[in-house]
């Protein structure tokens, strides 16, 4: 998704804006730009496709200066070419942008009739000319900016500079992330603090509504016109801890740190075969009132809600309801007394989610209903976790990959232990199944590190992956949504169509699809639908289908003509959603890596969807 990387110092700061922009290449992007303020000059340089051409461009034009501001782009107004590519510029202004401006038409043909003439297809010109057209009215850019943001409807984050304030980076957050880097005699925004990290570990999150100006020596922050004060963070060094080091991707990398993520992530909430006294102890009260969970996320981390809802229902005896937040958001769902909401997700910035979080909060406030919401989010400082009443961090360490890993199986061990703290709180659950789901929690990093030992087998299978164009996904239970995992990494990252199904819906459709050519990706841990399971293999079988079979091994499944296996250690049934989801990571991205693809910045995609 979109990235902005901005600065004001003494330094030359092309160096800092494009390592930014490279930092911030994970999320996804086509297109990169950067503009500099050099001697009452605005130079610029833009390129499609990756930043490393962005890069040459600016070396060889040698662009130096010491305000800029810099961008990556994720077209959504506009194909991916130079001249859609930000910044974007009116007269002395200069504009990054992301985000969407829903109103830009209506905007851009009002500029158009005062002559403003528009170079590119994008939503972001319109914001160019209206500063370039305000700042008739007033010598101050901020104020200029101040007159413009109220005309401009939808979520947005902006940076802005101007050749006569050569010492003046203004920004906008509405809607759209963006952090404050402070440093020492220079200042930074960023739409994500992880490209600021090697500069500074001191940022100023700002809110919604926020606009800010930036000198070298001083950050103002304004609401409404008001100066008010937002407090600056330090953040934890651990946090930094992004590279590659030995792996040849980044999603191989996070595949191989689930023991330990994972490890971290139930840390916090146990003490020995209990849950700590602490754990959620501030939501207790909230909990015991609750009579149903609601669970909105988008992608992989809606997979997770899936599981939750068997555990919810099963463990706890809890109803639960579990929907993709871009639906939830526009079917205008009935919002139930005494719900509690989880919002699932790995960045906390996914724009539907947080839209989907937003309204039901007011629309509870406005029939004065008593809800409790929560974030299960892998970043603590993001908007999720701010706005919830409640969250439990998934401590898995920045992920990069664009296919989600390890925050994928760290939420459901964090799912998990909030299922056990709610369950404590109603009485509902035995303290004996407690104690015995605990152990196997401790125990699931070493049965991960066992399933990891059978990577050379899963690669294996890989191979026999690389010709095919289709494939099917089956699982039962928990399994069923891992199934759809399975299938969505496929595609994500291999672009091989994958659809993944509840094998006992095989006969209401998808068994018409195999034959010879289409392999079938079984999930078979040792549980009571077993069997059943194995009926439905056999279906595939007569019908020509070969089989991946990744069984437990003792469900006595073995390797024959056409069914491969692949055994995973014995793990409980209720624990093995999160077990069986490493081979399904590693088959998707061997095949991946077979196919050529880019597999940690695959096409089309993005890691945090900061725009709907
Ligand atoms: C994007 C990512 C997925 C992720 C989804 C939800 O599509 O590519 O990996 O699962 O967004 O993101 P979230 O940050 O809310 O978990």
């Amino acid at each position: 998704m979109c990235g902005i990387v901005g600065g004001v110092a003494e330094r030359n700061i092309s160096n800092i804006l494009i390592e930014g922009l490279k930092r911030l290449e994970y999320r996804g992007y086509d297109s990169a730009g950067l503009a500099l303020i050099n001697g009452g000059h605005v130079l610029r340089e833009r390129r499609v496709g990756k930043v490393a051409n962005l890069e040459q461009a600016v070396i060889e034009a040698e662009l130096t200066g010491s305000l800029g501001i810099a961008h990556t782009r994720w077209a959504t107004h506009g194909k991916p070419t130079e001249n859609n590519a930000h910044p974007h510029i009116s007269g002395n202004v200069a504009v990054v942008h992301n985000g969407i401006i829903e109103n830009f038409q209506e905007l851009k043909d009002d500029l158009e009739a005062l002559g403003y003439v528009f170079t590119s297809q994008t939503d972001t010109e319109v914001v160019a000319h209206l500063v370039n057209d305000a700042l008739k009215s007033t010598p101050s850019l901020l104020e200029a900016v101040k007159q413009v943001v109220p005309q401009l409807k939808g979520a947005y984050a902006l940076g802005i500079i101007h050749t006569d304030h050569p010492d003046e980076l203004i920004t906008v957050r509405e809607g759209s992330p963006l952090v404050i880097g402070v440093g020492i005699g220079e200042n930074f925004i960023s739409s994500d603090q992880l490209a600021l990290l090697p500069i500074t570990n001191r940022f100023i999150y700002l809110e919604e509504g926020d606009i800010a100006r930036l000198t070298r020596e001083t950050i103002e922050v304004f609401v409404d016109g008001q100066l008010v004060n937002r407090p600056v963070k330090e953040l934890d060094a651990t946090v930094s801890n992004a590279s590659k080091g030995e792996y040849k991707h980044y999603m191989l990398k996070e595949i191989y740190e689930q023991p330990e993520a994972i490890q971290q992530t139930i840390s916090q909430a146990l003490n020995g075969n209990a849950l700590r006294e602490d754990f959620l102890a501030q939501a207790e009260q909230d909990f015991a009132s609750i009579q149903q969970v609601q669970i909105i996320a988008c992608g992989t981390s809606y997979h997770a809600g899936m599981i939750a809802k068997y555990w919810f229902e099963q463990l706890i005896d809890v109803p639960c309801q579990v929907e993709i937040a871009s639906e939830y958001r526009y079917r205008t769902p009935v919002i139930v007394n005494n719900t509690l909401y989880i919002c699932i997700s790995q960045s906390g910035e996914t724009a539907d989610t947080l839209a989907a979080l937003r309204d039901t909060q007011k629309r509870a406030a406005a029939k004065a209903l008593n809800i409790c919401t929560m974030a299960i989010c892998n970043v603590a400082t993001s908007s999720m976790v701010r706005e919830t009443h409640h969250s439990l961090l998934t401590l898995a360490g920045p992920e990069i990959g664009v296919a989600s890993t390890k925050a994928f199986t760290t939420q459901l061990a964090a799912l998990m232990l909030l299922i056990l703290k709610i369950g404590q709180v109603k009485q509902s659950i035995a303290e004996k199944t407690v104690t015995e789901i605990i152990a196997e929690l401790w125990h699931t990093p070493k049965v991960i590190l066992d399933t990891l030992q059978h990577n050379p087998a899963i690669l294996h299978l890989s191979e026999l992956f690389v010709e095919k164009n289709h494939c099917l996904f089956l699982g039962r239970g928990t399994q069923f949504p891992i199934a759809l995992e399975g299938a969505l990494k496929l595609k994500e990252i291999s672009y091989i169509h994958a659809e993944g199904y509840a094998a006992g819906e095989l006969k209401h459709g998808p068994l018409a699809l195999v034959d010879n050519e289409m392999p079938v990706v079984i999930l078979a841990p040792k549980d009571d639908m077993l069997d059943k399971l194995k009926s439905n293999m056999e279906e595939v079988q007569a019908r020509g289908g070969e089989l991946f079979v990744f069984a437990d091994e003792h469900s006595g499944i073995k390797t024959k003509e056409r069914q491969h296996v692949v055994h995973i250690p014995s793990i409980s049934a209720v624990l093995a959603p999160i077990v069986y989801s490493i081979p399904v990571q590693l088959l998707s991205y061997h095949v991946a890596v077979l196919r050529g693809t880019d597999v940690d910045q695959p096409r089309n995609l993005a890691k945090s969807v900061t725009v709907e």
